[in-house]
């Protein structure tokens, strides 16, 4: 979580009132990542200082007290060169106020100042250390060691570089980071280096650079003893200082950098980008870029590819829409079909995942398929299970990835583990990656980031193409999402006779799913009428089973998480087993009931319902009349094929979800406590 922005122009003449425009739009674009407080910190006006704004809320409140506080001309007096780092934060360690706010520093005098994602775990052996060295804290962030860790090392070394004590400091971090460093003592120079929490460097010249790739540079391993074995000697590691003399060049005078936790932040200012990897350190220096490392292993690439990104402006921009939930889940026509674009051939019937069609024969060879995610992700696996198992023909394991960590769940090199996330960075779904790849698994990334974590850190995958999602509460990822795994059912059954006609029912059924979410989406205003019924209760129960038990999770969840009123998705098998007795005229339910092979069950937990004086409202086919004569309150959803009926069942089920929300004066695009990306544990 947190969200990490930092912009360095170097003979690039720049006011300290566009540098602060600048960190505050950067600020904006990453709020999704966490938002209870932020801050910014530039230059003073002689150069000879660091000035920090910080504050508890939005970047809106901070927007304005930048505006308060550098509102004189001389704030808008050009600086040729400059580093400015800012922050939005999502709580770990220490309640959000502006104490807690980041950039955290290393003394009074500003010396340092850290802007961090992550968790640094060893933060109190650290703390302790530093305070035996006289040090006095002033946050409850385990950022604020890092800065200080800096300082000590600084006056330690007075001779180090700005790099070299970075480089230090993060040998004697545990944890997950991305940090970002500026210092009064290393003017117009940023560091910053990141260790399983995510980090790119935008990089934007008058000319196209003349290089596609940035080298990385090795420290030698001339197994010097580190400064500070002391720090705590059973954890810290002793590594050698680096010492790499020669850098990288671009042949450009003019050039500006951007540091930030994703490319929404860059993008409007330039397309190229470097995606860090764990434990590298970047550091500017006379406007030019280097990227260290302090040992070589062996799969180790020689350098660092500038990427350019394909996302536009637009893409992230909320248009005629209200909030970017709205956006998103009106963009769902679209999504959906960019996530088949390229891949699904109706008219040959024929699917191609160019990002796993090599390893099909080893994956139809696997012990089972384990999908593992958390949240929504989660549940586009237990959507689509179903279906999996009835393809592939393999036990399917659906796992959410906490609880998978928890039990030390046994895995096995032929097992073929699925990583199912968004934004390819949560922790969690990270963790268990890493723990399926050690243990010899096949691992497959379904994510929506393109040069995510764990994009990079899987055998093969899927891109699910949704375009950005900025709207904390995912709606079209989880389509796009079931969409995906629905297509590798289909990869995976291509050469069974026996399944050719179902094969060709679901791509009968994807080819119409466009159009069908556009009818779906038509109810937006019976919705609308519908939530103002329930907007004032305090608990919705959601009911359903078969293809449609995930869209009572996920819309149990959607309801949770932007509207704070309780919710659940209660499988309608078992609302005899308990939650039955919840049920009386006052309680607010909804139902799917739809025409599939569970329909005769459904109808039955529906008439428990209505014989305890329920009055549900009733999610069923275009038509059918009979299920309607059950409630005067229904939405009707268009047919499809069973499998793909959640699609545009949990449709009805977000737009509720915003609805009530809206109406109940909540967030919608930041719910309170929440974070798009969950990079801690
Ligand atoms: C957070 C978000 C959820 C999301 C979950 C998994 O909790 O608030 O909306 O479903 O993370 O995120 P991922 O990026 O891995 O899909």
């Amino acid at each position: 979580m947190c969200g990490i922005f930092a912009y360095l122009n170097y003979l690039t003449p720049k006011s300290r009132q566009e540098v602060l425009d600048l960190l505050v739009t950067g600020l904006k674009r990453l709020e999704y990542r966490g938002y209870d407080s932020t801050g910014v910190a530039i230059d003073s006006l002689d150069n000879k200082d660091i000035v920090m704004v910080k504050r508890t809320g939005k970047v809106k409140v901070l927007e304005d007290a930048i505006k308060e506080h550098f509102s004189g001309g001389e704030y808008s007096e050009p600086v040729l060169t400059h580093m400015g780092i800012a922050h939005t934060r999502w709580a770990t360690h220490g309640v959000p106020c502006e104490r807690n706010s980041h950039p955290q520093r290393s003394d009074e005098g500003n010396s340092f100042v850290v802007v961090h994602n992550g968790i640094i775990t060893n933060y109190n052996d650290v703390k302790t250390f530093l305070s035996k060295k006289g040090y006095e804290f002033e946050s409850e962030t385990d950022t604020e060691v890092f800065a200080k860790l800096v300082h000590h090392l600084w006056k330690k070394h007075p001779n180090y570089s700005f790099r070299e004590l970075v480089e230090q400091a993060i040998q004697q971090v545990e944890g997950a980071f991305a940090i970002a460093v500026k210092s009064k003592h290393f003017p117009g120079e940023c560091v910053a280096s990141r260790r399983s929490s995510p980090l790119l460097v935008g990089i934007k010249t008058k000319t196209r650079l003349a290089t596609d790739h940035i080298p990385i540079l090795y420290g030698k391993d001339d197994k010097k003893p580190s400064c500070d074995q002391d720090v705590d000697s059973s954890k810290a590691s002793v590594l050698p200082r680096s010492d790499s003399t020669s850098e990288f060049m671009p042949e450009q005078k003019e050039v500006e950098y951007f540091f930030a936790s994703d490319a929404s932040a860059v993008i409007e200012h330039t397309n190229r980008v470097i995606y860090l990897e764990d434990d590298d350190v970047a550091a500017v220096r006379n406007g030019i870029l280097s990227i260290h490392r302090l040992k070589k292993s062996l799969d180790d690439p020689h350098a660092r590819e500038i990427t350019t990104l394909k996302m536009e402006i637009q893409q992230i921009m909320k248009g005629n829409y209200e909030y970017f939930m709205q956006k998103e889940i009106f963009e769902q026509p679209d999504s959906v079909v960019n996530t088949m674009r390229g891949r699904v051939r109706f008219d040959g019937q024929s699917i191609v995942l160019g990002g796993i069609k090599d390893y099909i024969p080893e994956i139809k060879r696997c012990r089972r398929l384990m999908l593992i995610g958390c949240g929504t992700s989660y549940h586009s696996a237990v959507a689509t299970r179903q279906l999996l198992e009835e393809l592939t023909e393999l036990p399917v394991m659906v796992e959410l990835a906490s609880d998978f960590l928890d039990r030390n769940t046994p895995i096995f090199r032929d097992d073929v583990c699925f990583f199912i996330s968004q934004s390819g960075e949560t922790a969690d779904t990270l963790m268990a990656l890493r723990y399926c790849k050690q243990r010899g698994a096949l691992i497959v990334g379904i994510t929506n980031t393109v040069g995510s974590s764990i994009c990079r850190e899987s055998h093969c995958g899927v891109h699910i193409n949704a375009g950005p999602e900025i709207g904390v509460a995912s709606t079209k990822a989880y389509t796009s999402q079931f969409i995906s795994l629905v297509m590798f059912a289909l990869v995976m059954s291509e050469d069974r006779l026996s399944l050719q006609q179902r094969r060709l029912e679901i791509l009968q059924g994807l080819s119409k799913l466009a159009e069908q979410i556009r009818e779906v989406l038509k109810l937006d205003n019976k919705v609308r009428e519908l939530a103002k019924d329930l907007y004032q209760h305090k608990s919705l129960l959601i009911m359903g089973r078969g293809y449609n038990f995930a869209t009572c999770l996920e819309g149990a969840l959607k309801v949770k998480e932007l509207t704070y009123m309780h919710s659940e998705g209660i499988m309608a098998g078992e609302l005899k087993h308990g939650p039955l007795a919840l049920v009386d005229d006052s309680m607010p339910v909804l139902m799917i009931v739809l025409r599939d092979p569970v329909y005769v069950k459904c109808m039955n937990a529906l008439q428990q319902v209505t014989s305890r004086k329920g009055c549900p409202i009733i999610i069923c086919e275009e038509g059918d009349e009979e299920t309607k004569t059950f409630s005067s309150r229904h939405l009707e959803i268009p047919r499809t094929v069973d499998c793909l009926q959640g699609i545009l069942t949990v449709i009805p089920m977000q737009l509720l979800s915003y609805h009530i929300a809206v109406l109940r004066g909540c967030d919608v695009d930041c719910p309170r406590n929440l974070a798009k990306s969950v990079t801690v544990e």
